[in-house]
């Protein structure tokens, strides 16, 4: 498996809707482990293609514990079948906006439809910090960022914020 490298925002990639995968075949295999890699090395517990350069519709999942066996989920095509009237405000980040957290308000549960790694079609209820993390990716895949449920005002300040962290980090490196 290859570490791959994470596109940080602001990059059109990121903003981009993604293509659906025609079939899972090894290469796509492939570029699954190596963003489960990449996601675990990063570490963080979501990671979508586009992240990695790529505009498919496909992301890696593990909202394991650091103490609990890794639960890794290779979702292809994902779409939320159906959401939960009730919604819940937690905080979120990104691994292409490092170090930028807000507030997000989302549906506390939802139901989504996928492809597994071996090609097979599944269906996925969750709710908690699971169902969070299956909406902000599959946003990703279509090229949605967190900070696009805040304010105008607020998206701006967190992504002048953030251009400001990456000059600071590009000066020092
Ligand atoms: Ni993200």
């Amino acid at each position: 498996m290859t570490k791959l490298d994470i596109v940080i925002a602001p990059q059109p990639v990121l903003k981009a809707p993604t293509t659906p995968v025609e079939g899972v075949d090894d290469a796509l295999r492939r570029l699954l482990d190596d963003m489960l890699e990449t996601m675990y090395a990063a570490p963080g517990i979501g990671l979508a293609a586009p992240q990695v350069g790529v505009s498919k519709r496909v992301c890696v999942v593990d909202v394991a514990g650091k103490d609990e066996r890794p639960a890794p989920l290779f979702l292809v095509n994902p779409t939320i079948l159906m959401a939960a009237d009730e919604h819940e405000t937690a905080e979120e980040g990104c691994l292409s906006l490092p170090e930028i957290y807000a507030e997000v308000e989302r549906p506390l549960a939802v139901k989504v439809g996928y492809l597994d790694r071996d090609g097979e079609p599944r269906e996925l209820e969750a709710d908690g910090l699971l169902a969070r993390c299956l909406q902000h990716e599959i946003d990703h895949l279509d090229g949605v960022l967190f900070v696009d449920h805040l304010s105008l005002l607020k998206r701006k300040m967190l992504l002048r914020k953030l251009a400001k962290l990456q000059r600071a980090k590009q000066r020092a490196s």
